[in-house]
This record gives structure tokens, sequence and C-alpha cells, in this order.
């Protein structure tokens, strides 16, 4: 592939082969010298037009740790803000021969546009509702860990899936990969027709959560709420936020996962998201940094592959 839009393109076998090298770059990542040649010469450039704490910091340390020049646009600083568009920007910095983009957009299908428009390869870091690939990719790799594969396993995604890029890639990725998935939330914030995706949905969070191997947890997204029902963070923690109370109604050995940022005490329990016997968000972040390394990578090879006159 050119670019790394969603997950929805990727085969499974694809899948493992970045999961793959990213669990080399774990290695990698944990060892004294965490610096390599992979993308010297290459020069990426992150642009972030929404706030990102965990993508963007992971992006710009892979690039680094890899041998890329680096650069943050501070989107909010640009001439975004004279009214400059975001076809006309990508083409100004197009200009400038990057030779990837990571792109985060408040709107879903604006990082496919702006791919189609620039000659280097460019990196979905999360548009809209649309998909969040790296996060999926990296949410698989915890799982690969703990659980010592990546099939047949019950997870179940829970809270927000309406507005939430996160529950939309990982759940394309985990149905690949031939898992039970289980959606949990209140109807208002389950999209109308999601079955189709091979899902199982459930509102009663302790009936959902029966035997699951992994809970993953999801942000409230109340900014993509435009005028929307938003729940009351009280009532919403009652039914639906996760708590050793409920947890115990999934398999005793099953790891809790949130892709972040957290919103403690309305999806889940502070002292819960702490616990290092249950808990596996601190590993997601680790994670995050190896696969952002390992997609950069296979993209490069790409890139190194194509002649430069076509991608000048
Ligand atoms: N999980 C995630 O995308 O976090 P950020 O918004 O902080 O990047």
């Amino acid at each position: 592939h050119r670019h790394l839009l969603g997950i929805e393109p990727l085969r499974p076998d694809e899948i493992v082969t970045i999961l793959d090298l990213a669990e080399q770059y774990v290695r990698f990542n944990r060892g004294r010298d965490r610096h390599s040649q992979v993308l010297a010469g290459l020069t990426q450039i992150n642009m972030f037009f929404e706030n990102s704490t965990r993508t963007q910091a992971s992006f710009e340390l892979a690039g680094k740790r890899l041998g890329a020049d680096v650069m943050n646009m501070a989107m909010q600083a640009s001439s975004i803000k004279k009214g400059e568009t975001l076809i006309d920007t990508a083409l100004t910095l197009n200009a400038m021969r990057p030779d990837l983009l990571v792109v985060r957009h408040p709107q879903s299908g604006a990082v496919d546009l702006l791919a189609q428009k620039v000659n280097c390869a460019v990196i979905n870091a999360g548009d809209g509702r649309h998909e969040h690939p790296t996060q999926a990719l990296l949410d698989a790799l915890t799982i690969r860990r703990a659980k010592g594969r990546l099939h047949r396993l019950n997870i179940a995604i829970c809270g927000d899936i309406a507005h939430s890029r996160v529950a939309r890639s990982n759940i394309l990725l985990l149905h690949k990969m031939e898992n039970r998935i289980r959606l949990i939330g209140p109807p208002t914030l389950m999209p109308t027709g999601i079955e189709a995706f091979g899902v199982e949905v459930y509102d009663d969070m302790r009936k959902g959560l029966e035997d699951v191997d992994v809970v993953m947890m999801l942000r409230l997204q109340k900014e993509r709420m435009d005028g929307g029902f938003i729940p009351s963070e009280r009532e919403y923690y009652h039914r639906y936020g996760l708590d050793a109370e409920k947890l115990a109604c999934a398999a005793p050995d099953a790891i809790v996962m949130h892709p972040g940022p957290m919103n403690r005490g309305v999806e889940i329990d502070g002292t819960l998201a702490d616990d290092i016997n249950r808990s596996v968000i601190q590993d997601q972040v680790e994670m995050g940094v190896a696969v952002r390394m390992a997609a950069m990578e296979l993209l490069a090879r790409n890139l190194r592959a194509r002649p430069s006159e076509v991608r000048a």
C-alpha cells in the first residue's frame, strides 16, 4: 500500500506483518540504543488539526527513533486561521517534498481526500468518526501480547460507539482476525445497522460482559454530540461505567483497555484503570510507538521502491 488510511483495505496477513515488525520495535524501544537509520534522509510532517497527546507524541518519537527529519506543524498557528483550505495547505507542504504526512482531522474522509492530492505517503492519525488505523493496530498488538493470540477471543467494546473512530477501526480489524465482538452501550450511542459488521449488540453491560476475554472502554465523546442527546455523567457511570463489580462478569483473566484520553469516573473507575493486574492501558501507549515505527518502515520501503520521477 502507498498510504495507511484505514484498516478497511488491509488483509489479515498484512495486519500480522505490521504486528510482527512492531514486536521487533517493542524490543528495540526497550533497549539502550533507540536510534536507527531506517527513515534516514526522509522527511515526516505531522499535521494535527485536532488535539492529541498520545498519537502526536508517539508519531514524533517513532520518526525520530527511525532517523527521519520530523516536523510538527502547529496547525493552530498556521494559515488555516486565515482561511486557507485543507487541500491548499496540503499542496503547499507537498511542494516542500516531504516523504510522509501524518494527518489528524475532525472531518471523516478529509485524510483520504488529502492523500489523493499529494505525492508522498499519508498516514491517517484519526479522521472524524471514520478510522484511526494505528490505534486499532496498537490495540491488536496489546491484545496479542496479553492473550497470546489475536483470534477466537470474546471482545467487548463499550460505550460511545456512535462517535468513535477507534471503535470502527477496531471492529474492522478484530472481525478480520475472526474474533467474536460484542458492542455494549446505550441505544442512543449505538449506530443503527451496526450488526451488519458481524457484531452482537448489548444494552445491558453485565450481560454483554459475560465471559469476555477483553474489555475495551471508550471515551464519551461530547465534542461530537453536536446538539444531540448527551447523557448525564452520573447516570452513564452507573449503567455503563466499568468498575470492579461489573468487571466480575467477564472472564477472571479479562484485560481492561482504554485508548485514552480517559474520563475517570465517567466511563471507567480510576482505581481499576490504574490496576496493573487488570489494566493494560499503559501497555497500549507503549505499543503505540512500536506500531507507528513498523507502519512507517513498511511505507518507507514502498516509497524507496518507487522511482523518484513517479514521486516528483
Ligand atoms: N488514543 C488517542 O488517539 O489519543 P490522543 O487523542 O491523545 O492522540
